[in-house]
């Protein structure tokens, strides 16, 4: 029934709140500690040019207001590599503590391997420095307490964690849209990473010659790293803790080394069900094979989440460099007491300040971003574009996807923090409850057992 899927005034009035709010999002209460460049540029190192190094360093080079001052990496290749990437010959160190002794820096990214981002993190804060550390921010449960206390005694210093999606349009969006009510009571996010490890080896997770003693094997070995777990479920089990405002209550699991059997004791299976205060569930699955996604019709690799609700779902994923963040919204039928009046049907589409939402007849409605709002000022060839987009995408013959990388939005985020003050989207403690859920999910997997998350709390502070 066409009524069915057709826009009610009750969704577009909800959804034009949620998209208003999206641009309202404050960051926080200001905490100065000015800049050193007269010109206000951040001053920045960075400590681990690998992989994820260069990757940030490719876009903070395009990044305006931070300048790059210095690199370290015990690795001579990876640091010449984010010489060459960045490309404004910074000053280069194999030991990081050489670099924190510069009086010229005012941030420092952290992107090394997980099991050292404590000792250089907390390193960094006691050199007075702001600190982007990739996540996980930090690996042992007694570091979760030893960082919350460095860092909450100094409120000056902006303390950042790489996950980018609390920096996506379009997540912010979904937040808001559930925030709203649009979706009803959400119940239940299903979460999934299928990476094939196997016919695309990724130089990542493929074993080298030295096992654990081989610097690029970290992730493959559970003395250096938190498996599958810390490389990609940690994102996805913060969108749970964003969507459902907490973390988690306990955690069960399943985790098992089934095909990539070369000497890595991380596992490559794994499948979690997380259960949150308010009866939510997560459910989870990371393998290191078949990379097909069964949502966005099957047009997208590896990852995504689908947040469910009793008026409606959202499939949404982050993608990447190649495929652009992408969110699609399915209503529920309406309640067959729920009888909306013929107008409500005639308005398809509904604008809000930076993003809109357009609905096809039987398909799912596609998120679209803001410049596809038909504004009062379009000519009228401007206006059957946007028409005739909006139409394409909500068949889905065209996908709209997110413009900008929110990669590049958090790295603007960062250096605007640490220059005008702010507190950060992802800041320490969402860090650390990311963190505190990945420690959890392997010690739930490794003891066969539900872990309750207040278990963390037992360890004590490190002197
Ligand atoms: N946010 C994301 O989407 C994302 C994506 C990929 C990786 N990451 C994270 O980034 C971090 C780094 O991952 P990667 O893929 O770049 O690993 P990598 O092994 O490619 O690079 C790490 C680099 O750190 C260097 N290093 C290690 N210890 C050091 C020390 N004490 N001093 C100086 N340099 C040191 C190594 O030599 C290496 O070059 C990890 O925590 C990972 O989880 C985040």
């Amino acid at each position: 029934m066409s009524q069915d899927t057709d826009l009610t005034r009750r969704d577009l009035l909800k959804t034009a709140g949620a998209v208003a709010a999206v641009a309202a999002v404050i960051e926080g209460a200001p905490a100065i500690q000015k800049v050193k460049a007269a010109n206000d540029q951040v001053q920045y190192g960075m400590i681990g040019t690998g992989s994820r190094g260069s990757y940030l360093l490719k876009h903070l080079k395009n990044i305006p207001t931070g300048r790059c001052m210095a690199l370290c990496d015990l690795q001579q290749t990876a640091l010449d590599h984010g010489v060459q990437t960045i490309g404004n010959n910074p000053k280069t160190y194999k030991d990081y503590r050489e670099l924190l002794d510069r009086k010229d820096l005012d941030a420092v990214f952290v992107i090394t391997p997980l099991y050292v981002h404590f000792p250089l993190t907390r390193d960094v804060l006691l050199s007075g420095h702001h600190v982007f550390c990739e996540k996980c921010l930090v690996f042992k449960p007694e570091e979760v307490h030893a960082l919350r206390a460095l860092s909450t005694d100094r409120p000056k210093q902006v303390m950042q964690t790489g996950l980018q999606r609390r920096y996506s349009h379009f997540y912010q969006m979904v937040k808001d849209m559930v925030d709203k009510g649009v979706l009803g009571n959400v119940h239940h996010i299903h979460a999934q990473w299928h990476r094939n490890m196997i016919n695309k080896p990724s130089t990542l997770w493929t074993m080298k010659p030295g096992g654990p003693s081989n610097v690029y094997n970290w992730r493959l070995f559970r003395q250096f790293s938190g498996g599958l777990p810390a490389e990609l479920t940690s994102h996805q089990v913060d969108i749970a803790d964003w969507i459902f405002n907490s973390s988690p209550e306990f955690v069960m699991g399943l985790g098992s080394l089934d095909t990539l059997k070369d000497g890595r004791d991380v596992y490559d299976n794994i499948q979690l069900i997380y259960r949150y205060p308010g009866g939510q569930k997560l459910t989870y699955s990371a393998i290191s094979t078949n990379q097909f996604l069964p949502f966005f019709n099957g047009a997208r690799p590896e990852m995504g989440e689908v947040i469910m609700g009793t008026d409606g779902t959202i499939e949404i994923t982050l993608g990447d460099d190649v495929h652009k963040p992408v969110a699609w919204w399915y209503r529920e039928p309406p309640k067959t007491s729920t009888v909306a009046k013929a107008t409500d049907k005639q308005q398809p589409f509904v604008a809000g300040a930076t993003m809109i939402a357009s609905g096809g007849a039987n398909g799912p409605i596609p998120l679209m971003t803001g410049d596809l709002a038909i504004d009062g000022n379009d000519g009228f060839l401007d206006r059957e574009v946007k028409y005739a987009r909006r139409w394409l995408y909500s068949k889905g013959v065209m996908v709209q996807e997110e413009p900008r990388n929110p990669v590049d939005v958090e790295l603007e985020s960062f250096f605007r923090n640490c220059r005008d003050g702010g507190r950060p989207k992802a800041n320490l403690e969402i860090g650390l409850a990311d963190a505190v859920s990945v420690i959890l999910s392997n010690q739930a997997m490794d003891e066969g057992r539900k872990v309750y998350f207040s278990e963390i709390e037992k360890i004590p502070v490190r002197a």
